[in-house]
């Protein structure tokens, strides 16, 4: 049985990550961790927990030893958009909290999953169909920090044996706890939007085209890769992961099919277009899929059913905030 530690534990991923592995794993060997205890109290309040900035590396091996954890599942980072309003707290965040915590990784031999990004390309990427080994000139700081990330982690496997394993995630479609200055947020808000007053202002052109993948399918390939026999990976940092292609205006046209009044407009916003015009369309996800028999569940169509029913029941009950 593993036992995991999870640093950032109350942000969108974390949320559901958090008590995905509690279920999985049992709760007293799933120890959550965030700078804030003030959100979320059910999932603070159902385990182990506690306040931890995941750059300070004395007390995060005592957590670890204290809890005799074997794998630290990384998720503290700041996305694309909030990074590029102050990049150098970016670097900071994003660098120095994996350095620290391959660093407690190394000496305490756990192993380590960190998430990358469809952020770690940039606009010489090939566009579609994006292959696993290819360019990455990423021209934002969440990218930078991303790529440098993956050759961290592989360099930790190499040089010391760490079991460092991880995936580029695409936008990530969720409906319990919001995300946070993403590019990709408007696939989230654009749900919400839609039960609570059937039209949405969208962020980005009509017809920008990235990834994206619903929650289950993301704590799926969270779990799988982590599980994956070791013989196996000829890679490691990180795995691209695919569930579906869409561009504002075909997401639009399937939340018709559902709310047929449902009114898209634009007011883009220059900076997130530029971070999405410089990421890929799609991605190839062979090498998951061989290589740890990755597979998503839903496609945009199944995940906006979802969606839509979710937040609609939570609408009727007055709870959607
Ligand atoms: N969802 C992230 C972002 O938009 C990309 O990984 O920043």
């Amino acid at each position: 049985m593993k036992r995991i530690l999870l640093t950032v534990s109350l942000g969108q991923l974390g949320s559901e990550l958090a008590a995905a592995l509690r279920r999985r794993y049992g709760t007293d060997n799933v120890v959550i961790t965030d700078i804030r205890d003030d959100v979320n109290r059910e999932l603070v309040e159902s385990g182990p927990f506690h306040l931890l900035d995941c750059r300070n590396s004395t007390e995060l091996a005592e957590l670890v030893r204290k809890h005799r954890t074997d794998t630290i599942y990384h998720l503290a980072a700041l996305l694309s958009a909030t990074a590029e309003t102050d990049p150098q707290h970016a670097w900071d965040i994003n660098m120095n909290g994996l350095v620290s915590v391959l660093e407690v990784a190394r000496e305490t031999e756990c192993a380590v999953f960190t998430p990358s990004s469809i952020g770690a390309f940039g606009p010489n990427t090939p566009k579609d169909y994006t292959p696993q080994d290819t360019i990455q000139r990423p021209t934002s700081m969440y990218g930078v920090t991303k790529v440098a990330g993956e050759l961290l982690c592989d360099y930790y496997f190499k040089r010391y044996g760490v079991d460092t394993r991880g995936v580029r995630y695409p936008g990530i479609i969720s409906n319990v706890t919001p995300p946070g200055g993403g590019t990709t947020d408007y696939a989230v808000d654009i749900y919400y939007a839609a039960v609570r007053t059937h039209s949405y202002i969208c962020f980005l052109d009509g017809g920008t085209y990235l990834d994206m993948i619903y929650m289950p399918d993301a704590i799926k390939a969270a779990i799988d890769v982590m599980e994956a026999n070791p013989d196996r990976l000829r890679h490691r940092n990180a795995f691209n992961v695919s569930a579906m292609s869409f561009c504002p205006e075909d997401l639009a046209a399937y939340i018709r099919r559902y709310i047929p009044d449902f009114e898209i407009s634009y007011e883009i916003d220059p900076v997130r277009q530029a971070i999405a015009n410089s990421w890929p369309n799609s991605l190839e996800d062979y090498a998951a899929r061989v290589e740890w028999g990755w597979e998503p569940d839903y496609d945009l169509d199944a995940m906006t059913r979802e969606m839509l029913r979710v937040l609609t029941e939570r609408a009727d009950r007055g709870a959607l905030v």
